[in-house]
């Protein structure tokens, strides 16, 4: 039938409504596979949907559906679903002719208002769990319903798919293998299948189906709507259906699917033996959609609402055949609170039940108590990665340890979150970035090469595999075990080579048989000889390798499938020792830590590791960090950290005695400054060194009246938050006090003065504050700014603003000091210190959080005169000032800056993030401006009337976070992005950054102003 000659228009529909409902409404065309669909606009009510079927529709299938709805509306209390209108006449089904004089069936039905699931973004885990939610109610609504058409031929019923197998040929050869793969595994457990609860379903929550609440922060599904798929079928396939169309676009298309399963079993239980069928449920639907598509290409091209899913549905379909079913199975079990492995619960009461010595499986070693070895990522033994790949230091540390506590047995590490995995070798991206393959599954026992492994029940081979070429994971043994009903394995890795060669699979070792050998560092990469020893409940369908590591979020699976190996030793030295849970800590901090103390983000983390640019959780999620430009050259560098242990094993002490390293880092911190700042003054904070400036300030001029800008901010002492704007004239602030005098903001973006003659107009600004000075009757002491004024927003001074206000200052008497806590030692990119960009000399410069990344040394730099007058007699003693721990550190940090370039990488990696963020300006118009020097950048949110966005500020960092990326947010509303990071930072890192940027930046609440 001529598509074309069937169309309704928009007034015929105008019309029809009027004729038959007497409802004046405003009709707009909806997309729909069968019906021609509209939707009615009437003034002050939700509306209405009004169906008009093709004239060969069956009367009998409409009859079915109003039936079906009417069911929903009595037995669905709690549901909101589209209700029968009845015509003038009373008929929930009316009729028509249409201009070609057939018979047309029309239906009106209640309009359920929302947001359709496709047009929302992000679909969030509870999102998707309430789409879960909403369907089961559906089911639950549904139990009961009888009709004849519920039980018709219908290729849409996932039980039907396998009409699909007669379309085959429509696929290129590489499609057509995913394809048949899946009607395989659907075929072969068909019968199985067959038998599963059945009953009238929804069968079609597809994301065009869907409707989710306005609400933009945690929105829900609302409803289910276009019941016109409905069928008698296997109840799983309709949780297979809202999984099928809900994960789509999502990189990980499992972990996607969990909160729907969970969120459908809330509501509707679901049975163990129906979610061994939904992996394969989830296929089939997408294979039908696909041939659907392939179908429809040729039958009717035009029909575009016919391919919608079609790219969406084989990006599912590739990502799906890359999954264990079984794993899929475990997962969704998880996900419905079953016991992830079906057998879980017998291994585990069998373990109860036989015990096993570790002698048993190193008879030779004749130990049987452990020391259990803490390698997990806050563990101290090897502080780098670095260390974990020098075999020797490694071996030397594990024959300390052995030489300490001679009589046990060193092992550990199951369920262990680790550092050596968190290298990029081990990350997947996940839904939410980047994801480390951080937690071991077995227990590993660090033992000499060559030492033999026995084992410790009869046992068949299953796998033996030589990985020391390929992965460099040596040899690999797994037996497989019958012991009363159960079946499960044990897993020997890093063996000798040797060990395996005379293996065959199939044989059998008996209990106390030697399996082989521990191998040696060369044929394990770079791992010390131990034994990896794991449980298994399931092979997974793995056959020469097995995963000896998990990711985070995926443990609670794995420790289903992998049981803790000491179940069968049950030695309490390997029982792993809880850590202090994240909100325990956070109940001590507000009992007894200062309550003015903040943390960072909704949800706190607790970090307990860095490495260069990366900050690592206590589940070894590795965060890229944009905001610590405190850990300049790289959180815990290593030529830092030695310089600092080395010094401290050796001599503390204060600056009274003579010591070459405050000398050293007085001469290289000078050697970077102009020539006429050759004088220091060693402190311990930001916070120190601007204390001491001002009092240099005050036995200089003899002043204490002190100019600086509003929003800076200069340290927490008495003195340093007198003269910060940002806190006396933030929450809990008093004001200015009389002896500080504040100059607007030098805002050329949104500030009191914008464009080309704003320095000159800021300039005129502090002459003002002179000027009042002055009209007190008393002098100027000093004028403080930070080159880019950090906690203000990033805000770069306007051109030619110092250079003119250093002028009228110094032409007042008083003093320049530039607080370089933020931006000095190489972060500008252009220049090693703030204030020459500017073409400036201060009299004073503060130096701070860079100059110990992470340890506390700070520093006042000045001019001979400065100097010479502060010395009045008065001894200037700080204890710990200047020691030499501390200054061999400092020392260390500037040798790393210009070792590794760090100052050229500023510039190259700043400069190239500033371009492309002024390129995602352009996408978004929510950024109205892009800032700042090397890398010290700003991101400014506004809207047209360029009003601060502060909402949408918070939300992208606290997005941001949820992708493992530390954002910090900032300015006098809140509403700019800082990106500070340690300087290390890549380029690649940046493109990191820009990419959730701009994915965060499309999300619904961002475009909400
Ligand atoms: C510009 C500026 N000056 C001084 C300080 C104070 O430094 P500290 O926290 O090391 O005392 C800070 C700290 O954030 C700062 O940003």
């Amino acid at each position: 039938m001529n598509y074309s000659n069937l169309k309704i228009s928009i007034e015929q529909a105008q019309e029809i409504l009027f004729e038959l409902f007497n409802i004046k409404g405003v009709a707009s065309e909806l997309p729909g596979e069968v019906d021609f669909n509209f939707r009615i606009k009437v003034e002050n009510e939700e509306g209405y949907i009004l169906k008009i079927s093709r004239p060969d529709e069956d009367d009998n299938y409409l009859d079915f559906q109003q039936n079906l709805l009417q069911y929903v509306e009595k037995n669905g209390q709690h549901l909101i679903a589209p209700k029968v209108i009845k015509d003038k006449k009373g008929n929930s089904i009316s009729e028509i002719t249409d201009s070609s004089d057939n018979k047309r069936n029309v239906r009106l039905l209640s309009w359920v208002s929302g947001r359709v699931w496709s047009s929302v973004n992000p679909q969030l885990e509870q999102l998707r769990f309430s789409l879960g939610e909403e369907c089961g109610k559906l089911t639950q609504a549904l139990q009961g319903f009888t009709h004849q058409e519920a039980s018709r031929e219908f290729v849409w019923d996932i039980a039907q798919s396998l009409w699909t197998k007669e379309h085959i040929n429509l696929f290129s050869i590489e499609d057509k293998e995913t394809i048949v793969r899946f009607q395989g595994v659907f075929e072969s457990k068909f019968e199985e299948y067959s038998e599963l609860r059945k009953s009238v379903v929804h069968n079609d929550a597809n994301d065009n189906n869907v409707i989710v609440s306005s609400g933009l922060i945690n929105p829900k599904v609302k409803a289910a709507i276009d019941y016109g798929d409905a069928i008698h079928t296997q109840i799983i396939n309709d949780v297979a259906i809202a999984a099928a169309y809900a994960i789509m676009n999502h990189n990980d298309v499992l972990e996607a699917a969990l909160p729907i399963v969970s969120g459908y079993h809330s509501t509707f239980q679901l049975q163990e033996v129906e979610l061994a069928h939904l992996y394969s449920a989830i296929a089939m639907r997408l294979v039908i959609s696909v041939t659907k598509s392939a179908i429809n290409k040729i039958e009717e091209p035009d029909n575009e609402y016919l391919l919608i899913s079609e790219k969406p549905a084989w990006e599912v379909l590739r990502k799906w055949q890359g999954i264990s079913p079984n794993f899929a199975e475990y997962s969704f079990r998880k996900a419905c609170g079953f016991t992830p492995h079906p057998s879980e619960d017998k291994f585990n009461s069998w373990a109860s039940k036989n015990s096993f010595e570790l002698r048993e499986l190193f008879p030779s070693v004749q130990k049987n108590d452990p020391y259990n070895l803490d390698l997990s990522v806050s563990s101290k033994l090897l502080a780098f990665n670095s260390d974990f790949d020098d075999g020797d230091f490694f071996q030397f540390k594990i024959d300390q340890l052995q030489k300490k506590h001679s009589t046990k047995l060193i092992a550990g590490g199951y369920l262990e979150p680790r550092s050596v995995y968190t290298s990029s070798n081990y990350d997947k991206i996940g839904n939410s970035g980047r994801e480390s393959r951080s937690i071991h599954l077995g227990v590993d026992f660090w033992l000499p090469v060559q030492t033999p492994v026995h084992a410790l029940l009869d046992g068949e081979i299953v796998t033996a595999v030589n990985d020391a070429d390929d992965k460099a994971y040596g040899g690999l043994i797994i037996l497989k075990h019958q012991a009363e009903d159960i079946v499960f394995f044990t897993l020997y890795g890093h063996l000798s080579v040797a060990s395996v060669s005379d293996k065959k699979l199939g044989d059998t070792l008996k209990k106390g048989d030697c399996i082989g050998y521990l191998g040696s560092a060369h044929e394990n990469g770079k791992w010390v000889p131990h034994l990896h020893f794991q449980v298994l409940l399931s092979m997974l369908g793995f056959k020469d390798d097995f995963p000896g590591v998990a990711y985070y979020s995926q443990m609670n699976i794995w420790k289903s499938i992998c049981p803790d190996p000491n179940l069968l030793f049950k030695s309490e030295a390997l029982i792993c020792s809880q850590t202090i849970s994240n909100n325990d800590l956070i109940d001590y901090r507000k009992q007894h830590l200062g309550k003015s103390l903040s943390l960072q983000y909704k949800v706190p983390i607790k970090m307990v590791r860095g490495a260069g640019q990366y900050l690592i959780d206590q589940y070894g999620r590795k965060y890229l960090d944009t905001v610590n430009n405190v850990a300049h050259v790289g959180h815990e560098h290593p030529a830092v950290v030695k310089a600092g242990q080395e010094q401290m094993g050796v001599l503390n002490t204060n600056s009274r005695y003579l010591h070459e390293n405050i000398n050293t880092l007085a001469k290289e911190l000078i050697e970077t400054l102009p020539p006429e700042l050759n004088v220091l003054h060693f402190v311990n904070s930001g916070s120190e060194a601007n204390e001491l400036a001002i009092r240099m300030v005050k036995v200089n001029t003899g002043e204490r009246d002190i100019i600086a800008s509003e929003v800076g901010y200069h340290g927490n002492a008495n003195m340093c938050i007198d003269i910060s704007s940002y806190k006396f004239d933030g929450k809990g602030g008093k004001g200015a006090p009389e002896h500080t005098h504040i100059f607007p903001l030098p805002d050329s973006f949104r500030g009191k003065y914008r464009g080309e003659n704003a320095g000159e107009q800021y300039a005129v600004e502090v002459q003002k504050q002179i000027d009042i000075v002055q009209s007190k009757g008393r002098g100027v002491g000093a004028f403080i700014i930070e080159p880019i004024i950090s906690c203000g927003g990033q805000i770069e001074l306007p051109k030619g603003f110092l250079a003119k206000s250093y002028k009228v200052v110094r032409a007042a008497g008083g003093l320049c000091i530039s607080d370089e806590v933020q931006t000095g030692c190489g972060r500008m990119g252009k220049t090693f210190w703030g204030f020459q960009l500017h073409d400036v000399v201060p009299d004073i410069v503060t130096i701070g959080k860079p100059l110990g990344n992470g340890h506390p040394i700070a520093a006042v730099a000045c001019t001979q005169e400065v100097a010479d007058k502060f010395a009045n007699g008065m001894e200037y003693f700080n204890t710990f000032g200047g020691n030499p721990v501390s200054c061999a550190i400092g020392t260390e940090v500037l040798r790393t800056v210009k070792r590794e370039q760090l100052q050229e990488n500023a510039l190259e990696v700043g400069e190239f993030l500033k371009t492309e963020l002024k390129e995602l300006a352009k996408e978004f118009p929510i950024i109205g401006d892009i800032r700042g020097q090397g890398l010290f950048l700003g991101i400014e949110l506004v809207d047209a009337n360029l009003e601060p966005l502060t909402e949408q500020t918070d939300y992208l960092a606290n997005r941001m976070k949820d992708h493992g990326i530390l954002m910090s947010t900032d300015g006098p509303d809140h509403n700019v992005l800082k990106i500070k990071p340690p300087i290390v930072f890549t380029q690649n890192n940046a493109e990191e950054l820009l990419f959730y940027l701009r994915k965060i930046f499309a999300e619904d609440f961002m475009k909400t102003y």
